[in-house]
């Protein structure tokens, strides 16, 4: 005879954006996700938006490798409330953001002869 509890591992890890150890049925988003990557002009956005707890951040943290295996730059995962008060607080954050990831980016080279 088994022992239950040894056999199953509680797979819900609580507390705020805490990956699971079973990402529980978000293929669907995640191929979205990666087909939207693949545009040539971007043309369309995600935004993902839901109930508290429903598992945002942790799906995000999951679309953040897929977007690096494709060489995107990934800026910004989690943002305070009072970033998203107005335009210009939210602009603020994302160009900072930007600033961060982009600063050791060379592109081309200067000819000063
Ligand atoms: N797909 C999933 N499968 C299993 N567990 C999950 C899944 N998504 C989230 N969880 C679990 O649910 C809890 C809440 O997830 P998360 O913090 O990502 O939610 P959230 O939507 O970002 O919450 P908030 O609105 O408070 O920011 C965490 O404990 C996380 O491990
Ligand atoms: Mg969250």
């Amino acid at each position: 005879m088994t022992n239950i509890n040894e056999t199953l591992e509680n797979p819900f890890r609580p507390g705020a954006g805490h990956t699971p150890p079973y990402l529980a049925g978000r293929n669907l988003e995640i191929q979205e996700f990666d087909r939207l990557l693949k545009q040539n002009t971007i043309l369309k956005n995600l935004i993902i938006s839901g109930l508290r707890g429903i598992g945002k951040t942790v799906l995000l943290e999951s679309l953040k490798s897929v977007a690096r295996k494709r060489n995107w730059l990934w800026a910004g995962t989690d943002c305070a409330e009072s970033v998203s008060v107005s335009e210009e607080t939210m602009a603020m954050r994302i160009l900072t953001d930007i600033a961060l990831i982009t600063s050791n980016i060379k592109i081309g080279t200067i000819n000063r002869n």
